[in-house]
């Protein structure tokens, strides 16, 4: 038997958020310097043609939003930098007002005793950079690496986690095929699979490029979303069965991480349309990292070894983006991920999930949901890690309600609530009760 909630003295709580998503205020005055400005500036492209122009204005709010975070106690904040602040013209002339914020943000939040965690592209881009061809030129990696540098010399002093990239396979899915998020391409075949490539090789050269500016403190590592999947029955072949599907679907991007190739199978499927790939760019991608970074939400399906995959019936209570609400998923996946890949340790940088969250009549958030949600994922978390999961920290998504990507503002996954006509800060109950948790 497992204790409900065990986790060991050092493990890390705290809440994640990204730059695009919060900060608001883009430097460049109209003239779109990222690529989801560019991509949020075309019609049909977001839910109701908003975008993160303003956001939570989290660039003027932020020590607001810190002591808030330290009244609850929670000492780490995963936070992302934003590429088009800092070299707006892609390469070359820094930005030094860039600078600057990120500066003050990271004092600020050390002043409060909250460790900030950096990722360095939570998929806001230099348009100029995109203009150019984007993850579909090599240039992009190189440029990416060039910029993990600068942030490694300016910040290395006070950072200690670092994430190159914020789920590749999302972006390339969700950017470079189905088109639904910045820059909105619909690629196929060849170009698809070299826009991977391109971001694999931008998290190695980027890992290489923060080793080498950083003091030997940190720790570096990538961030990513892995297809899930649930056995239907607990019996041994049900969970194989379903260890077999989360391995397949997921090779593709952790094959090359871990083990230096690509999938053999799945690349001579692809005959004529491999990717361009250099001599020693499998080597690159495959420096070991010194942790993996787990963004998990939902599971995709429940496996059967007699049945194989099956989606969640309609009636599956889900969450207001309709992901069904599954509490042992997260335990499945930290399991099958590290039976297969071994990984050194694991830090979960995302899990959330949103509800349409209203201040009530007594002035107070109820989301119980959120909070049932949470209770849950963490007991699912505690149990991978009593059955010897290396996991070792947890980053609730997110800090406050945001900028949803292609869903605009209309999915709050806060802790905290935001009022979009005053930008007013409210903590929702489940903010309470991860306050509580964290500190009992
Ligand atoms: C993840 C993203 C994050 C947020 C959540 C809900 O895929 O990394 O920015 O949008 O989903």
């Amino acid at each position: 038997m497992t204790n409900r909630w065990q986790f060991p003295e050092y493990f890390k709580w705290g809440v994640s958020a990204s730059s695009y998503q919060i900060e608001g205020t883009p430097m460049n005055g109209e003239v779109p310097a990222s690529n989801w400005d560019k991509f949020c500036a075309r019609p049909g492209t977001v839910r109701d043609g908003v975008s993160g122009r303003i956001a939570c204005d989290h660039q003027r709010h932020f020590e607001e939003d810190l002591d808030l975070l330290e009244s609850f106690g929670i000492e780490h904040y995963r936070l992302s930098i934003s590429w088009p602040r800092i070299l707006p013209d892609g390469r070359g002339a820094v930005n030094d007002q860039g600078i600057d914020f990120y500066d003050r943000l990271i004092d600020a939040a050390l002043k409060r005793n909250i460790k900030p965690s950096v990722t360095c592209f939570h998929w806001d881009m230099p348009q100029v950079l995109e203009s150019k061809g984007g993850w579909l030129s090599r240039e992009t990696a190189e440029a990416f690496a060039d910029f993990c540098g600068i942030l490694g010399k300016r910040f290395g002093d006070r950072v200690q986690t670092w994430y190159t990239l914020n789920e590749p396979n999302v972006v390339w899915r969700f950017g470079h095929e189905h088109g639904h998020h910045a820059p909105g391409r619909k690629l196929r075949d060849g170009a698809l699979y070299q826009v991977m490539h391109h971001m694999l090789l931008a998290h190695g050269l980027g890992l290489a490029a923060l080793r080498a500016t950083t003091p030997s403190f940190a720790r570096i590592g990538i961030a990513e979303n892995l297809y899930s999947y649930e056995p239907a029955q607990p019996s041994r072949e049900d969970v194989n069965a379903a260890k077999e599907t989360f391995h397949r679907m997921n090779r593709w991007f952790l094959d090359p991480l871990f083990h230096g190739h690509y999938p053999e199978e799945e690349w001579d499927q692809l005959e004529d349309a491999v990717p361009k790939v250099l001599p020693g760019d499998m080597d690159i991608i495959s420096i070991p990292m010194s942790f993996f970074g787990l963004n998990h939400y939902s599971p995709m399906g429940v496996v059967s070894a007699a049945g194989g995959v099956r989606p969640f019936e309609d009636w599956h209570p889900r969450t207001d983006f309709g992901w069904p609400i599954r509490q042992e998923s997260i335990y499945w996946t930290l399991r099958f991920f590290h039976e297969i890949y071994r990984p050194v340790s694991i830090e979960i940088t995302e899990n959330g999930c949103c509800f349409p969250d209203q201040i009530g009549a007594d002035g107070e958030i109820h989301d119980n949901a959120r909070i049932a949600f949470l209770a849950g994922a963490l007991e699912a978390v505690s149990r991978a890690y009593q059955e010897g999961v290396p996991v070792t920290a947890y980053y609730l998504w997110s800090l406050m309600d945001n900028f949803e990507w292609a869903e605009g503002y209309t999915k709050r996954f806060g802790i905290i609530h935001v009022n979009w006509e005053t930008l007013k800060r409210t903590p929702k109950a489940s903010a309470h009760w991860y306050s509580s948790f964290i500190l009992n």
